[in-house]
Order: structure tokens, then sequence, then C-alpha cells
């Protein structure tokens, strides 16, 4: 450290499970911060030995003098647990989804705006360098008017995953809360907001009663339509997942495609970054021959990319990408979703966030 580098800051983990540890490498390898200590009530033998161990945050928050968390335990205790770091002072790196329900998540933002919190939500996918250039394209015109936008996501999860953890059999762990939440919500952040959706959804491939296959169809507020279909029971080369080196877990396919933007002037796919536009010195329409030429970036990965964010969130000099505000109405869309796929009807966006607003005090 020089002179006119800052401390690092301090920080702590919250959940050391399997989205804790790639946190933990993560936070290891960085400059700017000091991992100091881990809040789990069974933490893993192997990622701890030289830390000071919490059975939980309120604990380490009693025992340590900390700049930040990072939340990666159950979602059914994110809410509770940001709340009373925020409310110590410390800034909060808050996994996904933000809350069980959109309700709860507004409980958040409220104390978000009480406090005045340093949060940001953990949709690492925004924070991918294609990302960024995808979504400069679309506002710098480079695409011409959005029109439609296709997204897949599909891969065929281990039978364990739902044998071994029984959560994992129930509603509100099927693909759309644990999957499709961040395609919704790299779509709000590429395309706006979302304000009707459609939706089918099916247990036919796996027979237990989360659902394994959806289907939705989008309205975009800015007058786009989207498709986005996503199966954890289907193998397939298609999905971020698998269109990214970010998961070494699983199979990387180079070229690989998320995302189909299609514009007046052009076409993108994501992440991939090909873009395709008719020759204007033969016809702006489908007569003229298609170039393909691929946008470039320089690689990073988004982990990384997301944690010296938080760095810079926590110390007050940037405005996080993914606010509670974000997370929460990513969070409404999937339930949005969810209602829509029960009674077979077009759900209005707006209204049925105004409609929880208005019957729950934040
Ligand atoms: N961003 C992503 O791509 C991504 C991927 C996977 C999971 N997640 C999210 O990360 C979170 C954790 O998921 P996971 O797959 O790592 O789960 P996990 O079950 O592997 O790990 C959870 C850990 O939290 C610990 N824990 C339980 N109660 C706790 C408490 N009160 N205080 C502190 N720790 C507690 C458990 O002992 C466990 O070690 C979830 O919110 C999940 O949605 C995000």
């Amino acid at each position: 450290m020089t002179a006119s580098e800052p401390v690092p800051l301090r920080i702590g983990v919250v959940g050391a499970g399997f989205m804790g540890r790639q946190h933990i490498e993560v936070i290891r390898a960085a400059s700017g911060a000091d991992l100091i200590a881990i809040a789990d009530p069974v933490p893993p033998d192997d990622v701890a030995q030289d830390l000071p161990v919490y059975a939980d945050a309120t604990a380490m928050l009693a025992a340590e003098r900390l700049d930040a968390v990072v939340i990666a335990g159950p979602n059914r205790m994110h809410v509770e647990t940001a709340v009373a770091c925020l409310e110590a002072g410390v800034a909060v790196l808050l996994e996904k989804p933000v809350a069980i329900d959109y309700a709860e998540a507004r409980r958040l933002v409220a104390s978000v705006d009480r406090v005045h919190g340093r949060l940001l939500v953990g949709h690492h996918r925004r924070h991918h360098p294609a990302v960024a250039r995808a979504r400069a394209a679309i506002l710098a015109g480079e695409l011409g008017e959005v029109v439609a936008i296709s997204g897949l996501w599909s891969a065929r999860k281990e039978d364990a995953y739902f044998a071994d953890t029984p959560w994992h059999r129930l509603p509100g762990a099927g693909v759309m809360l644990i999957n499709l939440v961040h395609d919704l919500d790299l779509l709000r952040h590429l395309c706006g907001e979302v304000a009707e959706i459609q939706a089918m959804s099916s247990s036919h491939a796996r027979g237990l009663e989360v659902e394994d296959t959806v289907s939705l169809s989008l309205r975009f507020e800015a007058g786009a339509l989207g498709s986005l279909l996503a199966s954890d029971a289907g193998v397939s080369p298609w999905g971020w997942d698998q269109a990214t080196e970010e998961t070494l877990a699983f199979p990387y396919v180079p070229d690989g495609v998320a995302y189909r933007i299609v514009g007046t002037r052009g076409a993108l796919s994501v992440p991939n970054l090909a873009k395709y536009a008719y020759d204007p010195s033969v016809s702006a329409d489908w007569r003229s021959p298609l170039s393909r030429t691929y946008l470039s970036v320089a690689p990073r990965g988004s982990f990384q990319a997301q944690f010296d964010h938080f760095v810079d969130v926590a110390r007050g000099r940037a405005e996080p990408l993914v606010s509670a505000e974000d997370g929460a109405r990513t969070l409404a869309l999937v339930e949005a979703a969810a209602l829509a796929a029960a009674t077979r009807a077009a759900v209005d966006v707006e209204r049925f966030r105004a409609e929880i607003d208005a019957s729950e005090p934040a």
C-alpha cells in the first residue's frame, strides 16, 4: 500500500456455502479489501482456518469492526441481516434474490432510504464487460430502435440437486426464481422496465411440484417485445452460464449466445457481441447482404468487477449499479411471471407492484 492508497476495507462474509466461497476467493485476491471474519453456523472446514468464525451476523457485527459485509446465506435471512448491517453503518453486498418476495424486499428498500445505506445487489451479470458494451450500443442507438429481444437459458441440473435438498423441490425454488431471475434482471438493465408479462410454466419433465420449464412473453415500456425460455431439465449449450466462463463448474461454449437483440438498424447477440447489419450501400432492408462484426471488449470476470465496484460503493465513491430498488423490481417481475403462469392471464407489472405497495406497509 502506498501513501496515496486508502486503507483496505475490512470485510466480513455471512454464509460460506457455494456462493460465499466464490466471494471469499474474490476478496482474498482483491487489493482494496481484507477478509476479517466469517459468520456461518456450519462453516466448511477448509474456508475459515485462519479467520474468526461467528454463528451469525449479529455476533460478528458485535465483535468485529467492519466496513462492509457480503451476505450469501439462505434467502430467508437476507433482509433481516442486511438491515442490521446497514443500521450499523456497514456497507452490504447482498446476494440475489434480495428477499423471499417483493413485499419483504420493500423493507430493505425502506431501510436503505432511511439510513442512506450503501448496498449493492449481487446480480453479477450486469458487471460483465459484454453487458456494459451491449447496453452502450443500445443506448447509443447503434441498433436503431430495439423492437424485440429473445433469451434462452437451459441446462440439465443433476437429479441429486432435487433429491438431496428438499427446498429445491418446492415452489419458489424453481427455474424461475433460481435462474430466470438473472435473465429478467439483465433484460431490465438492457431494455428497460417490463410493462406486461404473460407466462406458461410446466413441471412435466421432472414431475416435481416445482416448475422445471417456463416460457415468458414480455412487453417492455419502451415498446419492444421479448420472449424468454428457460428449463433446468433440458440439455443445451444455450444460456448465460455456458456462454461465459463465469462459473467454472459449468461447461464453456465459446462464441455462445444467451440473448438476441433485434433493432431497426441492426441485431446483436450477447454475450458474444456479434453485430449484424445490412450493407447500407445496397439497401437498408432484407434484400441487402448482412454483415457480421464482433464488438470488442477487454475480458474481465464479472465477480471481480462486481467486487471492485462494491468497494467503490462502500467507500461512497459510486452509486450501486444494482440498487435495492432494482433487486426488488426484478423480484416483483419474477412474482408477476409466476402469477401470470398460475392465472394464465397477462399481468400488468406496475399495477401488480402498486397493489402490494398499497396493501403492505414497508
Ligand atoms: N449470484 C449467483 O449467481 C448465485 C448463485 C448461487 C447462489 N446465489 C445466492 O447465494 C445465496 C447462498 O446460496 P448458496 O447456493 O451458496 O447456498 P448454500 O446452502 O451453499 O450456502 C449457504 C450457507 O449459509 C449458511 N447459513 C445458514 N444460515 C445462516 C445464518 N443465519 N447466518 C449465516 N450463515 C448461514 C449455511 O451454513 C451455508 O454454509 C442464496 O441467496 C442464493 O440465491 C447466487
